[in-house]
């Protein structure tokens, strides 16, 4: 184990002393590539996405989320949102999580009476705000987690909605149906060949479809999330392959779905959330770590600060320069059949 993995998972380091080294880690390794620099990488970088497959070890990516939900009841907010919620000045997370997506239907133009699906739909968060607020909705959810499928089949029996859920690797599903909005939100972080992907989506939407979409990303320079060394700490217990893309990299991926807006959020946004979710842990400790002692065993405590620790650098990350290096992005694009 590392030196940084030992601090990590240390039960002695105080959380100011792992921010400020962060602070200083970010602030030093924060680079200024010229604009020429930056748009010769990124055209390289995009005809890569371009050679490869939609997405890759979607099995490992899954990992996370087939776990006990409780863990996540005691770490988001009450609507299991596990992405960028909107903070305004004194927001709580509930109203962070709901004014964000109020954001994502007000921004999409979605309607009463609208065939929608939400891909990569966690917890269901997004289609239960859809059902209880656009009640003629005829609302599909997709997740690859079977605990999530789980967990909003028996919420929407409870509350009596009607939701179609379906259990799929959107890398490799074919929808029967056409929608009219497709929703994805913190999803497509997961995906590398976006032109196959949208090719793929415009022919689940009806001619004329919509797709909105929320990303996080970096504000000039897309990244691949597969790590050199697939040992690092991040890669082999949070995120497997992906792309971390940069504000603009969508507008290069239009050969299916046109670009109608964009919507630019600072980081300090998801930085508030996570710091939101933070407090939830320290909260609720007790639980959490029951729960992690039935599937860790005697690594509960272990997993505890890591999960924290991960919580913490997404903070420190979006928050970094006053939010303006990392960002939250929402594209909708409308389909060109
Ligand atoms: C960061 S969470 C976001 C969840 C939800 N959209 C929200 O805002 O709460 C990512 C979601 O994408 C799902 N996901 C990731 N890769 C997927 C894939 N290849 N196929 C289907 N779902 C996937 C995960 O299971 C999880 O539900």
């Amino acid at each position: 184990m590392g030196i940084a993995e030992r601090l990590i998972e240390s039960k002695y380091v105080p959380d100011f002393v792992i921010r400020i080294v962060f602070r200083i880690v970010l602030y030093f390794t924060r680079q200024n590539p010229s604009p020429v620099q930056i748009a010769k990488q990124k055209l390289e970088f995009i005809k890569s996405l371009k050679a490869k497959k939609i997405a890759v070890d979607t099995n490992e990516a899954n990992a996370p989320y087939d776990f006990p939900t409780q863990f996540y009841q005691n770490f988001l907010g009450p609507n299991l949102k596990y992405s960028a919620n909107y903070f305004e000045q004194n927001s709580s997370l509930e109203e962070s999580e709901v004014r964000m997506m109020e954001i994502y239907c007000k921004n999409s133009g979605l309607k009463d009476g609208m065939h929608v699906l939400d891909i990569g739909c966690g917890w269901g968060s997004l289609v239960f705000y859809i059902a209880k607020n656009y009640p003629n909705c005829k609302i599909t959810a997709l997740t690859h987690s079977n605990s999530q499928i789980a967990f909003i089949r028996s919420k929407a029996v409870n509350l009596g909605c009607d939701i179609t859920v379906i259990s799929a690797d959107i890398s490799t599903f074919e929808a029967e149906n056409k929608f009219d909005m497709i929703f994805a939100v913190e999803v497509l972080e997961y995906m590398q060949n976006y032109e196959l992907l949208f090719e793929k989506l415009s022919g689940w939407m009806k001619p004329n479809g919509y797709l909105y979409t929320h990303i996080f990303c970096h504000k000039d320079t897309p990244v691949e999330l597969i790590a050199p060394d697939q040992d690092s700490w991040m890669f082999k217990f949070f995120c497997r392959g992906g792309t971390l893309p940069s504000e603009d990299l969508f507008l290069w991926f239009q050969k299916d779905l046109v670009v109608e807006s964009r919507y630019t959020f600072p980081g300090t946004h998801y930085s508030k959330t996570a710091n939101t979710w933070i407090e939830n842990m320290d909260k609720n400790k007790e639980s959490i770590l029951e729960i992690f002692h039935q599937v860790y065993k005697d690594e509960a405590f272990v997993w505890f600060k890591r999960w924290r620790f991960f919580a913490m650098m997404v903070a420190e990350i979006f928050g970094s320069n006053g939010g303006n290096d990392w960002l939250i992005v929402h594209y909708l694009f409308k389909n060109r059949k």
